[in-house]
């Protein structure tokens, strides 16, 4: 790691302490008082870094009855793998599947299964007992989950198992003993589950609570003995969450300078913050319907504790909502709220939410203080900093709106444990434009630290904080777009048309997912206008296909346009200069430029050898 500012894992001592409390929720470890609900389930969920918590055990163990009980409790859905299994089977039951196909054609559906479910959103999985046997299955879970063990005796699993009576393996005259011998079989492998807790003939609202005790001294990486009451003990605990220390950038625009602070925690803090920059001042806060679900309880309960008066206003999730009538009625929301100059507009969502709020911020009142708490990967690192707010009209996207800066970003990486593995990766390709524009040493040590990056709260700090410096200092220098602020569309020109031409079909393409095709496209084409190597687009096209990012146009389902649509789209974008295209193209990696009148043919005959491209 050459560069000093990228040291993020110095310091982590210090903050041990004050990260313990924020992970339960106020509650230190020590004190041992009881931790709100929604706090533990808060704490719980951020500590699964995104992902999913997968339960682990014999047959009759509880995953399936403690399980849905659980993922209410932690506000995550659940989900059944042989439910799935049973339903992919179109209804055949598991003994049915087991009798028909056998047993290695029904492990075979179950490692499927589970991967899918691991792929999606985070979420509460009970496994078939013999799941975590399997080692592609175990890796899986290594790389997507916490796997949690439901340990139970012989006597309390046979008599479970005896009340149900439909499963397979043992439909035999002596069910103990088979019972035994898989005990015998499995048990040493279930040892190597994250978290273990002793399953026990009790109701099972206790086994929840138990549960949830064992994951909270998990998150805070307590010893087993401190808080656990000999019910649960850790087996081969991975790394708890490590302590953050928060990081501040400045964006430099004289008497509108602003702070972006990232680090974990930073929603529960929220109140402190607000109070320190607004001393007074009420708040309305804009979300969307996910957000709202997952995040806002935690936001509102520490404004209010800080004594600021909230109202909240929530609009649908996605594109649809950055529309003239949503806009409206935010404004007359704000208004209805009796929100004043300043008060806080606090924009708590994706890029969505925040250019919407921030243009009603911009309006209402001829521009009330703004406050922006972004919680996608693409909004912390990109559309809550440097001021463009706006909405979407018929004639295209962002059209209308505003520069208008924040007065605070608060970029809180535990926000982003919920988000869906896919918007997160469409955020890292805009953490790795970053490196792609001016800073060739932030894409090596993406190049060196992309798993940590996707797994681990310390190094997202390093990533974001490096992207938001680096949009910062553009932004200081070219607040409103006249030059080098372009540098920001490197790969956007490309992905703009590709968004349009799927009509903004998120199924197909979301944004990031055409930023990172639109990157390796921007490096193609400067390779073939022979500004810099085809090794370096290489370079870059391997990255992010690493990552899971697509980066050949073909990548797109249902791809079927031609490279005269992809140029018409691309004329359709605002940054054409009068009929001439500006492309941002590079000499190197790092080493971007703005590129004006730049020749159609050129660009044609380019994507006409694109599209082509196997
Ligand atoms: N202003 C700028 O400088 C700028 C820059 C880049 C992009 N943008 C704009 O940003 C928008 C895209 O932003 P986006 O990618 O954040 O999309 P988004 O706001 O639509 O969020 C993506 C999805 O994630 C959900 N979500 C958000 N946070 C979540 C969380 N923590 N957990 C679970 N789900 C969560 C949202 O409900 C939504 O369904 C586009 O409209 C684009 O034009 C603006």
């Amino acid at each position: 790691m050459s560069k000093s500012g990228l040291n993020f894992l110095s310091a982590r001592c210090r903050l041990l302490a004050m990260n313990k409390m924020h992970a339960i929720g106020g509650q230190t470890a020590r004190s041992g008082g009881p931790t709100p609900p929604e706090d533990s389930a808060r704490a719980i969920r951020g500590a699964l870094l995104g992902r999913s918590l997968v339960l682990v055990g014999m047959m009759g163990s509880g995953k399936t009855s403690i399980g849905q009980r659980l993922a209410q409790r932690l506000g995550l859905p659940f989900k059944d793998a042989d439910a799935e299994i049973v339903a992919a089977a179109a209804g055949m039951s598991i003994p049915d599947i087991f009798a028909k196909y056998g047993e290695a054609h029904f492990r075979d559906c179950e490692r499927r299964v589970i991967a899918r479910l691991l792929a999606g959103e985070p979420c509460v999985l009970a496994t078939g007992g013999g799941a975590f046997m399997d080692e592609t299955t175990r890796a899986r879970v290594k790389e997507r989950g916490v796997s949690l063990w439901f340990d139970a005796a012989h006597d309390v699993l046979l008599r479970r198992v005896r009340r149900k009576g439909d499963r397979p393996l043992l439909q035999t005259s002596d069910p103990a003993a088979v019972l035994r011998r898989l005990m015998d079989e499995r048990y040493p492998v279930y040892r190597q589950a994250d978290i273990a807790v002793l399953s026990r003939d009790v109701p099972h609202e206790v086994m929840v609570e138990e549960t949830v005790t064992a994951l909270l001294a998990w998150a805070v990486g307590a010893p087993e003995s401190a808080t656990t009451q000999g019910f649960t003990r850790f087996m081969t605990s991975r790394t708890p969450p490590a302590p953050i220390e928060p990081q501040t950038v400045e964006v430099g625009l004289g008497d509108r300078a602003y702070d972006i602070v990232i680090g974990a925690g930073l929603l529960e803090q929220a109140g402190e913050h607000l109070a320190r920059i607004a001393p007074g001042a009420a708040c309305a806060i804009v979300t969307d319907a996910n957000v709202a679900r997952l995040q806002l309880p935690v936001l509102r309960h520490s404004l209010e504790r800080s004594g600021i008066r909230t109202t909240s206003i929530i609009v649908e999730p996605g594109e649809g909502s950055k529309s003239f009538p949503v806009f409206q009625r935010v404004c007359e929301d704000i208004l209805e709220a009796r929100i004043e100059r300043r008060d806080v507009v606090l924009a708590l969502g994706g890029g969505v939410v925040g250019d919407l709020a921030g243009f009603a911020a911009a309006s209402v009142r001829r521009g009330s203080r703004f406050v922006q708490v972004p919680t996608t990967l693409l909004a912390q690192v990109d559309s809550s900093v440097g001021g463009k707010t706006g909405i979407n009209t018929p004639q295209g996207k962002n059209l209308v709106g505003a520069f208008y800066q924040p007065s605070l970003v608060l970029a809180d990486v535990d926000a982003l444990a919920t988000l869906p593995l896919r918007e997160f990766r469409a955020g890292y390709a805009e953490v790795v434009k970053y490196g792609l524009i001016d800073d060739a040493f932030f894409f090596e040590w993406l190049e060196n630290n992309a798993s940590a990056v996707f797994a681990d709260r310390a190094a997202r700090v390093e990533a974001i904080s490096v992207s938001c410096r680096s949009k910062a200092k553009i932004v200081a220098r070219d607040e409103t777009e006249q030059g080098d602020r372009a540098l920001l569309n490197l790969g956007h020109t490309f992905g703009h048309a590709l968004e349009r031409l799927v009509h903004y079909d998120s199924e197909r393409l979301v944004h990031g997912e055409g930023v990172a095709i639109g990157l390796v496209s921007a490096f193609r084409f400067s390779a073939s206008l022979g500004l810099c190597s085809l090794q370096d687009a290489e370079r870059v096209g391997r990255h992010l296909t690493r990552v899971g990012l697509p980066t050949r146009i073909r990548d797109i389902p249902g791809w079927r346009d031609d490279a005269d649509a992809m140029l018409d789209a691309m004329f359709q974008d605002k940054k054409v200069e009068r009929g001439a295209l500006t492309f941002i193209l590079a000499r190197g990696i790092g080493r971007s430029f703005v590129a004006k009148r730049i020749e159609v043919d050129a660009v044609r005959s380019f994507l006409k050898d694109e599209i082509a491209r196997e």
